[in-house]
Formats: C-alpha cells, sequence, structure tokens
C-alpha cells in the first residue's frame, strides 16, 4: 500500500523541516496546517496559510496574540486575528477598487523552505508562491519570504526582493492583533508628538499627545514612528513590547462596536478583547526596491509584567 494523501504531505513536512519537540507540523483543529514551534517554555503557533502567525504564548505567560473564536482555516478569507500579512498593497489597493483589501497573499497557502533549533532560537522560513491568478506576473517581478524565530522574543521579518529590472513600489504590514484584558484598560504609548493620519476623519493629518486610549473606534497610521511601541494592560499588568525595524509607519485600529458588527467575524465582545498596533510602510510611505535589491521589514513581540 502506498502512504500518499495529506498525511503523506504533513510526514515529508516533518521529516524535512521538523526539529523534534521543537519544530512539528500538524493539521490544525481550525482547519488547516500549522507549525508549532517551542524554545524554552514559549510556544507559537504559525499556519502555513498565508504564513499567518496564530499564537505566541512566552515562558509563563498568556497568548499576547488574539485570533477571533470564529476565525477557521481554509476559506477564502484572512483569519481574524494572529498577524495577517499585507503585501504588496496595504487597506485598498491604489488603482483597483475590485482588488482585495490588504493585497493577496493573506490566503494563499505559503510553502516551507527551511527550519532550525539552536541554543538561540527555533526557525521557520517560508516562502510565497502567490495566489494562481498573480503567479505568471509576480513571479517574476518580486521574491517574498518570512522568518519567524520564537527566542525570548519572538521575531517576525518580511523580506521582499525585486527581482525585476524596474523599481518595485510596495505597502507592506504584519497586521498584529494583541490580546488585552479590556479595551478600557489599555494604552499604547511610543507615539507621543507624532503625526498620524485619522482614517476616520477625512484622512486628516492630527497630532498625537501622549498616550493612546480607546472609548470609540480608532483607525489611524503614524508616521516617522519611533522603533519601540508599548502595549500597557493595566488590569492584565502586562505591557507588551513591539520593537520594528524597516517601518516607518505603525496602525493602531480598534473596529469597536458598529465595524466589528458589520465585519461579522470578530465574535462577541471580541473588538475588547484586542488591539492591532500594525508594523506597517503605508498611508504617505510607500517603498521604493531598486531592481536587485531587497527591503527587509521586522518586528520583535516581548511581554513583561507592569
Ligand atoms: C486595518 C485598517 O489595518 O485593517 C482598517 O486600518 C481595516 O481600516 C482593518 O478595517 C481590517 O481589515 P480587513 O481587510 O482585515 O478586514
Amino acid at each position: 500500500m502506498t502512504n500518499d494523501g495529506p498525511n503523506a504531505e504533513l510526514d515529508l513536512l516533518n521529516a524535512g523541516f521538523g526539529c523534534g519537540e521543537r519544530l512539528r507540523f500538524v493539521d490544525s483543529p481550525l482547519g488547516g496546517r500549522v507549525a508549532e514551534m517551542s524554545f524554552h517554555g514559549a510556544r507559537a503557533i504559525v499556519a502555513l496559510q498565508g504564513g499567518h502567525v496564530l499564537s505566541y504564548v512566552p515562558a509563563g505567560g498568556g497568548d499576547v496574540l488574539w485570533v477571533s473564536p470564529l476565525a477557521r482555516l481554509g476559506t477564502s478569507k484572512a483569519v481574524r486575528g494572529g498577524i495577517p500579512v499585507c503585501w504588496p498593497w496595504f487597506a485598498q489597493h491604489p488603482t483597483d477598487p475590485s482588488a482585495p483589501a490588504h493585497g493577496f497573499v493573506r490566503t494563499v497557502p505559503w510553502d516551507v523552505v527551511g527550519s532550525g533549533a539552536n541554543e538561540t532560537g527555533t526557525r521557520l522560513r517560508l516562502s510565497c508562491p502567490f495566489p494562481e491568478a498573480e503567479r505568471a506576473r509576480w513571479a517574476s517581478i518580486a521574491d517574498l519570504g518570512l522568518e519567524i524565530v520564537l527566542g525570548e522574543q519572538l521575531g517576525v521579518t518580511l523580506v521582499t526582493r525585486n527581482l525585476s529590472a524596474q523599481p518595485l513600489k510596495i505597502t507592506e504590514a504584519l497586521h498584529s492583533y494583541f490580546a488585552i484584558s479590556d479595551i478600557a484598560d489599555v494604552e499604547v504609548s511610543g507615539h507621543d508628538g507624532q503625526g498620524y493620519i485619522d482614517k476616520l476623519d477625512g484622512n486628516r493629518v492630527k497630532r498625537q499627545e501622549g498616550g493612546i486610549r480607546f472609548a470609540g473606534e480608532v483607525d489611524r497610521i503614524y508616521a516617522d514612528t519611533s522603533p519601540a511601541v508599548q502595549v500597557i494592560d493595566e488590569r492584565a499588568r502586562r505591557r507588551i513590547l513591539i520593537m520594528k525595524s524597516g517601518s516607518a509607519s505603525t496602525v493602531v485600529w480598534n473596529p469597536w462596536i458598529a465595524k466589528s458588527e458589520r465585519m461579522g467575524d470578530m465574535g462577541p465582545g471580541g473588538y475588547r478583547r484586542m488591539v492591532c498596533v500594525e508594523t506597517a510602510n503605508c498611508g504617505d510611505t510607500v517603498v521604493a526596491i531598486a531592481p536587485g535589491d531587497m527591503h527587509r521589514m521586522r518586528v520583535e513581540i516581548s511581554a513583561s509584567p507592569v
């Protein structure tokens, strides 16, 4: 009897890229295939669909990422929560209103191309084959990779290589949904004095004073942001530290009640349990990559008691 079908694929993945207890591939109860990573008591789960990080639990702590209870893998919609990868455009396509929001890589099954486990961390490298409809065009334009390293922090790096003879212009985001005890008890700090585009007020440019607190829908693009942002959760007595590089914008988003109801996939009261602080290049910041060059956008996430 031959061993083919889905289990054979899983066996091959584990034989080629598994690293014992540190990294293994399994079928998730959410319906798709995921990598389970561990490092000295810390754990992370990454879906191959979209290269989507679904969970990051630091040693001795709770999950730092929020995922909707309604989330399912293997549908045409991106999972609501975790860290969706938005590329090669953020939000609406600049000229084509029929194109999907946040680009076309969020729901594609990514390929595993590398892995490793040593004394500093557990690594997983993925490559995006692009959706079939875009492959013929994009395979000659760009190479898109994602590296996830679970060590003392969780590191996620999105790498874009320009394979074409023309400059490549992109916008992008690691659209991170952070888990919080309650939106009323949270402050996002690190933007005092910075300018932002208020997407809920006709894209007017405003200036932040103090920390960001939430009493209604918030949808903002902060420009020229500092590399360190914090989510301070007073009730949970937890601080999430977000350290970025290769990212000039930070998007801060909470849909609140009416938008959550329109979206339909947040789950009851979901908006109270999450805040998005997105490592990005978007709004007025467009990344131009010269022919043959590479651009890296990286975020390192950690948590500590307040
Ligand atoms: C945020 C945008 O980054 O993503 C919001 O600023 C948007 O405007 C949100 O609503 C969610 O987008 P999507 O496509 O995942 O529903």
